[in-house]
């Protein structure tokens, strides 16, 4: 029988990038990994299978491929508004743990981060937000962006967040140091505890349905009591009660 050479590769990604591409869908990824092997001069699979093991700076770049970082501020502006009236729920007493998952470039935690500056003042806030990708991650916390990443914040937001230099946009340092920016997989790492709110938007739409329930299986393990997790129109929860969440209102869940 004939060796199935994405497998072959899928197992070559396991071992050098450490990303599990069995929990997720074969056909986009390997539709995917064909073109990048094309395009790069790799041939085929098994090309692209052998170049991992010898060429040490493909690993990264192979990563970043396969995720899609598409993100801006305020993405979803419905969503914000949801969550605007939804945090003003959340308890006053104590500080806020917030989680953005998957949080590409870093849009999404500073998005929020004006949201509840705005609505409770951040001393009393602090963002996790992760990603599996390291080029994202280190867009995120340099926190420069180009104007059309920023169409949706307003011009008062933008003074008062934002630094101008040389055609970009730089976040504050008061608005910045409220967010720690980590690698995570949400797949093999394990989660924080206790989070008051979660975010997790346009990140599963490539998961196998067995990687999605894990996913928001440990999401309910993650919340506080009171905590709510929001999800993206990518990420629908159609039986909520078997992964351990209950809905509170169109793409927010609690802990059943
Ligand atoms: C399209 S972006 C979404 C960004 C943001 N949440 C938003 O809605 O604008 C999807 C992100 O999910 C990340 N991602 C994919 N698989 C992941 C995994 N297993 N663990 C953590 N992040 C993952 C990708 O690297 C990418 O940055």
């Amino acid at each position: 029988m004939a060796t199935d050479d994405y497998l072959v590769l899928q197992q070559a990604i396991r071992q050098r990038l450490g990303l599990d591409l069995s929990q997720y869908k074969r056909e986009q990824m390997e539709r995917r990994l064909r073109a990048y092997a094309q395009q790069h001069g790799y041939g085929n699979l098994d090309g692209l299978a052998r170049a991992l093991g010898q060429e040490r700076p493909l690993g990264g770049e192979l990563l970043s491929y396969l995720t899609i970082h598409v993100s801006e501020f305020f993405r979803d502006p419905d969503f914000f508004t949801r969550l605007r009236e939804l945090v003003a729920t959340l308890p006053q007493t104590e500080a806020l743990k917030v989680w953005s998952a998957g949080c590409s470039i870093g849009a999404e935690a500073y998005s929020l981060a004006m949201l509840l500056l705005e609505e409770r003042g951040l001393g009393r806030a602090h963002i996790l937000a992760t990603d599996i990708d390291d080029k994202s991650l280190e867009r995120a916390n340099a926190g420069v962006y180009r104007e059309e990443d920023l169409k949706r914040v307003d011009h008062g937001r933008l003074q008062r967040y934002f630094v101008q230099e040389s055609g970009q946009f730089r976040v504050r340092e008061d608005l910045r140091r409220f967010i720690t920016f980590r690698h995570h997989d949400l797949l093999r790492d394990p989660y924080p505890e206790q989070q008051d709110l979660i975010l997790f938007r346009n990140v599963a739409i490539y998961f196998t349905e067995e990687a999605k329930t894990q996913v928001l299986q440990g999401f309910s393990r993650a919340l506080a009591p009171h905590g709510l997790l929001m999800v993206g129109a990518t990420e629908a929860i159609l039986r909520p009660q078997e992964v351990g969440l209950r809905q509170v209102r169109p793409f927010f869940f609690a802990r059943a």
